[in-house]
C-alpha cells in the first residue's frame, strides 16, 4: 500500500505515467466514470480549501466513488483533543483512501503512520503540497510540451508556498531545468529547499529580488500569493505583501510563449487585466488538477497495490541513522501539538552534518 506525503514518495516514471492516464482521462472521461464505484474517499481537511478539496471531490464522483468528511478542523472531534492518529485510524474505517490538509507540518506522514488505507497529503503547513505538485507538471507538459530544457521563476512567497516547495523538488529531478527565485530577503526559499534538494540534484539556481529584471528569461512564471496565515509577526506582512505585482505592461518584455501559473487563490499579485492574455495558465492550472488527482486515485487504490498492512513505527521509514536527543523548534511542526509523537531528527546531509526533524524537516540548530 502506497500513500503520497512528499513527491519525491514518486519516481519520475510514475508520475510520467499519471500524467498518460490523466490525458486519457480528458480525452474520454466516460470510460472511467465506473472505476471507483463503491469506493470512497475521505477528506479530513483542517484548513481552508477550495481547489483542493472540490477537486478531489468531483474526481472521485467523477469515478463514480462517494466522499465523506470535514472541512474545517472545528467541526470535527480535533477541537475536543483527538490526536491525528486516532483521526486517522477511525476514518480509514469509513473510507478507502484519505486525503489530509492540515496547518501542521508533518501531520499527514503522522496519520499515514496509523492509517490502514491511503493517505494523502493536500498540502501541511507551509512543508509540502504533492498533489499541487502533480497538477503543475501536468500543466507544464501539456502547455510547453516538455518538462526539461525550461528556465523557471518562482516568485512571492518562497519562505511559506509549500507548492513552490514540492514543485522544485519534482522538477529538480529532470535536465536542464534553471530556476529563478523571486522573493524579498524576508521571504527567500527555506535552506533546507536549497542544500538538500537543489545543491544535491546540482540543479543551477539564482536568487533575486529583481521581478522586472528577471521576467525576460523566464518560460514559466509561477507567482504565488504571500502566505499571511503563516507569518508570526504581522507587521513583516504588512511590509511584503504588495512588493510583486504581475500587470500587462511587464508583460510586454516577456517571451510570447510564456507559460504564467498559479496555485491559486490570488490575492493581488496577478492583475485581473492579465487573465486575457494568452499566457495565462492558471484557470487551465485548476482543471487539470482534477484529471491529475482522478489518476492518482487510481494509482493509490490499484488493488495490485494493496496489501495487509502492519502499524508502522516512523524509524522504520527514514533511512537511518536517526536521532532522539533533541526538541523540533519550528513553531509549525506537528511535534508541538501531537504530545505522544516521538522527537526524532534524521541525518540529512552526512557531509555537513545536518539534523533534520523527521517530521517538519526543519534544521536541529
Ligand atoms: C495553495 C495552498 O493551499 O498551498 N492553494 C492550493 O492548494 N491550490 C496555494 C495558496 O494557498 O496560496
Amino acid at each position: 500500500m502506497r500513500s503520497l506525503i512528499d513527491i519525491l514518495d514518486l519516481s519520475v516514471e510514475e508520475i510520467d505515467r499519471l500524467m498518460d492516464v490523466a490525458a486519457s482521462i480528458m480525452e474520454n472521461p466516460m470510460s472511467y466514470a465506473e472505476a471507483m464505484r463503491h469506493k470512497k474517499l475521505a477528506t479530513l481537511f483542517f484548513e481552508p480549501s477550495t481547489r483542493t478539496r472540490l477537486s478531489f471531490e468531483a474526481a472521485m464522483y467523477e469515478l463514480g466513488g462517494n466522499v465523506l468528511g470535514f472541512s474545517e478542523a472545528s467541526t470535527s472531534s480535533a477541537a475536543k483533543g483527538e490526536s491525528i492518529s486516532d483521526t486517522a485510524r477511525i476514518v480509514a474505517g469509513y473510507a478507502d483512501i484519505l486525503v489530509m490538509r492540515h496547518p501542521k507540518e508533518g501531520a499527514p506522514l503522522v496519520a499515514s503512520l496509523s492509517s490502514p488505507v491511503p493517505v494523502i497529503n493536500a498540502g501541511d503547513g507551509g512543508h509540502n503540497h504533492p498533489t499541487q505538485t502533480l497538477a503543475d507538471l501536468f500543466t507544464i507538459r501539456h502547455e510547453k510540451k516538455r518538462l526539461c530544457d525550461l528556465t523557471v521563476g518562482f516568485c512571492g512567497d518562497l519562505k511559506y508556498g509549500r507548492t513552490v516547495h514540492s514543485l522544485i523538488a519534482a522538477l529538480s529531478r529532470y535536465t536542464g531545468i534553471r530556476f529563478v527565485l523571486i522573493s524579498p530577503e524576508e521571504l527567500r526559499i527555506p535552506s533546507y529547499v536549497k542544500r538538500d534538494i537543489l545543491a544535491e540534484s546540482g540543479a543551477s539556481y539564482v536568487e533575486t529580488t529583481d521581478f522586472e529584471g528577471a521576467l525576460p528569461e523566464l518560460d514559466i512564471l509561477y507567482m504565488t500569493r504571500i502566505q499571511r496565515e503563516r507569518f508570526s509577526d504581522p507587521a513583516v506582512y504588512e511590509r511584503v505583501k504588495d512588493l510583486y505585482i504581475l500587470d500587462p505592461s511587464m508583460l510586454k518584455h516577456a517571451k510570447d510563449d510564456l507559460c504564467i501559473m498559479h496555485p491559486l487563490p490570488r490575492v493581488n499579485e496577478i492583475s485581473v487585466a492579465v487573465d486575457a492574455d494568452p499566457r495565462a495558465c492558471y484557470f487551465r492550472q485548476a482543471l487539470y488538477g482534477k484529471y491529475m488527482r482522478m489518476a492518482l486515485i487510481l494509482f493509490l487504490l490499484d488493488e495490485k497495490q494493496l496489501s495487509v498492512p502492519s502499524p508502522k513505527e516512523v524509524s522504520e521509514t527514514v533511512s537511518l541513522p536517526v536521532r532522539r536527543d533533541a526538541i523540533c523548534k519550528n513553531r509549525r511542526c506537528i511535534t508541538t501539538t501531537e504530545q505522544e509523537l516521538p522527537q526524532l531528527f534524521k541525518l540529512a546531509n552526512p557531509k555537513e552534518g545536518v539534523w533534520r526533524c523527521v517530521w517538519c524537516e526543519h534544521r536541529n540548530t
